[in-house]
Parts: structure tokens; sequence; C-alpha cells
């Protein structure tokens, strides 16, 4: 809902539990008034109304107060806008007019040449912004940091900063931290979201998992970002971010064109950690993630089970166990095209290897689909080894400098998907793959970052660095709508691609390389704190883990960890034993039956994985699952029972495994005994309200 003082200078976006408001003073600048429980418009013009507070000739009132800090003017604070011409550098914008289509806002200000337009527009409780800049001319204008938004706090004491760190392999782990004066900058240089952030902060003061308020804000933006965290002098403190890691330049405008930011979301919540997820996975499955309403199926993925060693024979010995133990989809990994039988070759040329695949992958796929799962490949279309048919014809469409090193990282280089000619060369290929072939699903990877982000010939090479994610989500959106029964899957090393906006075109994302059970609790937990199980692929694999650490776990313990996601098997079938192929079966077909749960109910963390006993529950309508993980008893101590959430304190809810009837009010208050015990167990409790 947006509600419009009369003055028409007082604007207020509510959703049923929050509010946002800003106000335009009488000097055109633009404040920040209100982020938090809902308000009515009363209050924001109450707001508006208080004066600016008092300041020397070494401060200024704006900073902190500010809804979009302009690089010039009395502007002390890292500005989230930032444009030169040939003569001016800065901004002195003047407002123009309010828009308003649908339930978007739109207010625009004019500098001399050049419009800037703030978008705002409420879905549910999350706030969406983001930033248009049209060069109205004559000069060209450069734009040398457009962030998408700038969030500001209210006044409060001890804030406190959580965010999702990571590397390769340990993606999405949750650390907290209390703010100091100065900034915090996380972002990523590197092309592609990257391991080592997820873009998304958390603020709070004194929040727990089910109380407290939370600001969160997240980014969709699959390139390279950054999002700084300020606490000013005054101890107020703004949150900017947008597109871009630096500050030098990211795109210049000619007259008449102009810049869409990525959207920068922010949600309050006063639900505390669990609260906030919840209110953002919500917010995904309704506005972000295609068909969020349809279930991703069970995949089994070859990879750690034949690395590059494919053949048709294995493959379809590994699809025929695979169909036994109830896999929907069947993926064929890294190895199946051109010269790729190891990481050096093959990589750009994306016909199946013809000693591999003699007449294609129909054979195979038909196969597939007569054992009645669906079949799905592995591809990197953004990259090329330089030992590649591509890479010979074409050695001039990877990013490179003239006359420097072209750097190689897993033996290949960056293709640069801002040329047309590279666009139009990789949508020709996938489009051919995906009719030569019934192919259902694509893992589309990324397995390395930019290095020598260079374009010799281009006026303004760094361009590239935008362009390629303005290239690869209209290749993902092209595709789509040619193949619309196709599913993708967002790949890169891993957990490397994972933002709204990659969200917003693939139907799910590999979490990580690391399928190790007790590791992926953390990572899993991080990655929850901000987006849904219903794109969360997790994979059960062989024990001794083959991928990371060779840690021996239980068939048990490897499934309850992945059923808390997309459940995904990844495993050598072909060297697993009877008793463990009808195991799986059992898992995979309890999975399928707390599926729709775990994919589409509302996910309650009723313990960190810290050391002991961690679980995750999920509930929809009257039905409840508990995923329970003990990772070690130590002392002989009893496993404490687990305190339920989200159920009804005056009904009754039978358990499905052992038949007991519960009362709601004692799984609420004094919890529910797991039994488990030792070290590495786990289990699936399943509740129905009777
Ligand atoms: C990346 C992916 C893996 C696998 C390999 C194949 O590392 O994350 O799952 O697909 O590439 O080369």
């Amino acid at each position: 809902m947006l509600e419009i003082a009369e003055n028409g200078r007082t604007w207020l976006l509510s959703g049923p539990l929050s509010s946002y408001a800003v106000h335009l003073t009488g000097d055109d600048e633009l404040l920040h008034l209100h982020w938090g429980p809902r308000i009515a418009l009363a209050d924001a013009e109450a707001l508006a109304a208080r004066p600016l507070p008092d300041h020397s000739s070494f401060e200024s009132p704006l900073d902190g107060r500010e809804e979009y800090p302009v690089e010039g003017g009395p502007r002390f604070v890292r500005p989230a806008l930032s444009v030169r011409t040939d003569e001016r550098r800065g901004t002195e914008w003047g407002f123009e007019a309010y828009e308003t289509e649908g339930d978007e806002l739109r207010l625009r200000f004019r500098d001399a040449g050049a419009a800037v337009t703030l978008h705002y527009r409420m879905r549910d409780d999350v706030v969406e912004r983001w930033v248009t800049l049209d060069n109205q001319g004559p000069a060209p204008l450069e734009l040398l940091r457009a962030d998408s938004a700038t969030w500001t706090l209210p006044d409060r004491d001890g804030w406190r900063l959580s965010q999702l760190h990571g590397r390769w392999a340990a993606e999405s782990r949750l650390t907290q931290s209390y703010l100091t004066y100065g900034e915090k900058v996380i972002g990523s240089r590197r092309g592609h979201t990257g391991h080592q952030h997820l873009p998304w902060v958390a603020l709070d003061t004194d929040a727990t998992e089910e109380r407290g308020e939370v600001y969160g804000c997240a980014l969709g933006w699959s390139g390279s970002w950054r999002i700084a965290v300020a606490q000013l002098p005054d101890a107020r403190v703004q949150i900017t971010g947008g597109a871009g890691h630096d500050d030098s330049g990211l795109l210049r405008l000619a007259a008449g064109e102009s810049f869409t930011t990525p959207v920068f979301a922010g949600l309050w919540s006063d639900g505390g950690f669990g609260g906030a997820s919840r209110a953002w996975h919500a917010y995904q499955r309704t506005y972000v993630i295609p068909e969020a309403d349809r279930d991703r199926p069970v995949l089994f993925n070859s990879w750690e089970a034949t690395h590059f060693d494919i053949s048709e024979e294995r493959q379809r010995a590994l699809a025929r166990r695979a169909a036994a133990i109830g896999v929907e989809l069947f993926v064929v990994d890294d190895g199946w095209f051109g010269a790729r039988t190891g990481e050096r070759a093959g990589l750009g040329d994306w016909t199946p290897n013809p000693d591999r695949f003699p007449a294609g992958l129909k054979p195979l796929a038909d196969d597939v689909h007569a054992l009645g799962m669906q079949f799905g490949i592995w591809v990197e279309p953004e990259m090329v080894n330089p030992d590649s048919d591509l890479y010979r014809a074409h050695p001039d469409w990877v990013q490179y400098q003239t006359g420097r090193k072209r750097t190689e990282l897993r033996h290949q280089l960056v293709l640069n998907l801002a040329r047309e000619d590279v666009q139009e060369y990789l949508w020709e290929r996938l489009d051919t793959l995906l009719t030569s072939a019934p192919i259902d699903y694509v893992k589309w990877d990324f397995n390395r970052s930019f290095t020598d982000a260079g374009w010799p010939g281009e006026a303004y090479p760094q361009r590239l660095w935008v362009d390629h994610v303005h290239a690869l989500y209209a290749l993902l959106d092209r595709l789509r709508a040619a193949h619309p029964g196709v599913a993708f899957e967002s790949c890169s090393g891993g957990g490397g691609r994972i933002d709204l906006g990659i969200m917003s075109r693939t139907d799910q994302v590999w979490t990580s390389d690391n399928t190790d059970p007790l590791d992926r609790l953390s990572i899993q937990h991080g990655f929850s704190q901000v987006h849904p199980a219903r794109v969360m692929a997790a994979w059960v694999t062989d024990s001794p883990n083959v991928q990371l650490n060779g840690r021996v776990s239980s068939l048990r313990f490897r499934f309850v960890s992945a059923m808390a996601g997309v459940l995904g098997v990844g495993g050598d079938l072909t060297r697993w034993t009877e008793e463990e192929l009808a195991e799986a079966r059992d898992w995979v077909g309890l999975y399928k039956e707390i599926r729709p749960l775990v994919q589409h109910g509302d996910l309650y963390r009723l313990r960190p994985p810290q050391g002991g006993l961690s679980a995750v529950q999920y509930v929809r309508g009257d039905e409840a699952v508990v995923l329970a993980c003990l990772q070690a008893q130590r002392y002989g101590e009893p496993v404490p029972a687990l305190r339920l959430r989200g159920l009804d304190p005056t009904a009754s809810y039978e358990c499905r495994e052992t038949g007991e009837v519960h009362r709601g009010a004692v799984l609420l208050h004094h919890g529910l005994r797991t039994g488990l015990h030792g070290d590495l167990d786990a289990t699936v409790i399943r509740l129905r309200r009777i």
C-alpha cells in the first residue's frame, strides 16, 4: 500500500507488518523518515516535521539521514551515486516529479542533462529499491558508482552485523560482529557473486532466533558487487550497495542512454532471525523464483561418481540404479562434450564427444526417460579452454588485455559475453543442444573468476563487468522462453553465484561442492538465513566423503542432512550394496512425502549446528516435520528435547513415526524427544494435527 501526504512530499509504503517512509524537504533534499513497524501517514508527517539536528561547520545534517546520498555538496558519507561529465563531477539534483504505476513509486530528480529516478515497490514486507539513470545529453555521462539503494537504520545502541562468509566448499557461514565507527565493506571483485560473501547483511541490536527486530538487505546482482555498512560519527548506521566493487567506473552513457541498477531488497521483521528468514523465503517463493509452487524433483548427479570418466554404459548403469531408488531426474555432469576428458580441454565446444556419445545425447536421454526420469546435462557456457576448437577459431573472444598474459585458472579463460558475436554463438549452440535431445534440465556452471577483464578495441572496456551479467541474464531469459520445459540450476563451483538476480531466472542453486553432511549443516544454516529450501540443492554422496574430507557417516545421517533442501544423490550407486540401495529407496520415498513441507513450508531453525544437537522444522498447514542431527553426544549427557515452533498449543499432534499423540503446548514448551544418541545420528519426525 502506498500513501502520499497532501502536499505531495511525504510518501509512505506499507506491507502487512511494516512501513517505509521518505520525505522531500523544501530544499529538495530527500530524507529517510522511517523503516520499521507499520505506521500511519500522520506518523510519517509528524516525523517529517521534526527539525534536523544542529551541526557544526564540519558536519552535514544530511549525513545519515539522506535517502540516496549523491556525491557533491554538503555530504561526507560514501556516495551512492557518483557521476562525471567532461565538465563536472557529482550531482546537484532538483526534484522533478513523483509517479506511481501499480504498486511502484518513482521519485524523479534532475541534474544538468541527467535524470535520476528512485524506484520503490513494497512486496509483502520487502521493500524493493532500484535506480534508473538517464543521460538526457548532450554530453556523455560516466557512472563511476551507481548503488541501488542506501538503507538508513533508526537510532539504536549497539548494532550487530550478521553476514554470510565463505570460500570454495565452505560457503554461506553465518558470522556476527558488533559495529564500531567506520565502515565494514563486503562484496566481490571477481565478476560473479562469489563464494566469499552472499550479498546479504542483517542488522540487529538484541534479536534472538524468534524475537526482536532484524533489518536485512539482499542484492539481486550476479556480477561484482559491494555492500558497505557504515556507522557514522553520530552512531547512525547506513547500508549502501549495488553493482561493481570500486568507484572507478561502471559504464559510460552516451546521450539518450540509460542504466537501471539491480534491485536491492530490504526487509524489517520483529520476529527475530527466524521470522526474518521466513519472510525472505516467502518473498522469494512468491516474487523471485520461477514457478516456485512446483516441486523440485529428486535428482541424481554423476560428478562425484564418475568425474570426467563418462561413458554411455556407465551412465546407463547409474541411471538404472538411480531409477530403482526413486530418483526423478538424472543429470550427466562435466565430460560429455568436445574433447572434455579432463579439465584441460573442450570447454566451449558444446557438441557431444563423438567417442563417448557417437549418436549424440538422445539415446541416453531416451533411455533415462524410459526409466521414468527426466534428463539433465552440465554446461559452463561462459568459459573456454585454450585447448578447444572455439578458442582456436576465436582467440579474441575471451577477456584479455593487449600484450598481457591471459591468466588461466582451472586451465580456462572467460569468454567476453559483452560481445554480440559471443552472445549469438552461445545462443545458437545451446539452443541447438536443447533441441538435439530431450533435455529437461541444465546445470549452468561458472568455474573461475575474472582476472584479465580487458576488451581491446572497445572505447570503454570496463563496461564488460556489467555487460557480462546483462548478457548472461538475457541468454538465460531467451533460452527459458524458447525451451519453457527446461529447468536451470545456477552453479559456480558450488555456491559462487547465488543472489536474487540469478534466482529470478533459475530453478535451484548448487549450494556448495562440499557434500560432507556435517559441514553441510552449517552451510545450510547460513544459506537458510536468506534463501528458501525450495532452491537449496543438497546431495547424498559416498562415505568416506570423496570430494573433501574422507569423513565416514551413515546413510541415515547423509540423507537427513540433505533432505533439508532439494534432495539429490551424487554417490557412485554402482558401488552401493543392495542393502544400501534399499535403504536409500526408503529415504527417497520418505523425502517425497515430506517434500511439500520442506520445499513450500515455513522453516523454523530449532537449534543451530554448533557441536551437539541441531534441528530444523518445516510447517505447512496441519503438518510438521523435524529433521534432527546429533553431531556428538558428549559426557554421556542426555540429548535435549527439541522445543518445536509454529504449532497450535491447543491442538494435538500425532507422530507418524511412533503413533504417539503429543499435545501442542507440550511440544512447544517442553519439547519433543528425538531418541538420538552417539555420534552422527539423525532422524526425521513427522507430526500431523489430529
Ligand atoms: C564445479 C561444480 C561441480 C562439478 C564440476 C565439474 O566444480 O560445482 O559440481 O559440476 O564443476 O567440472
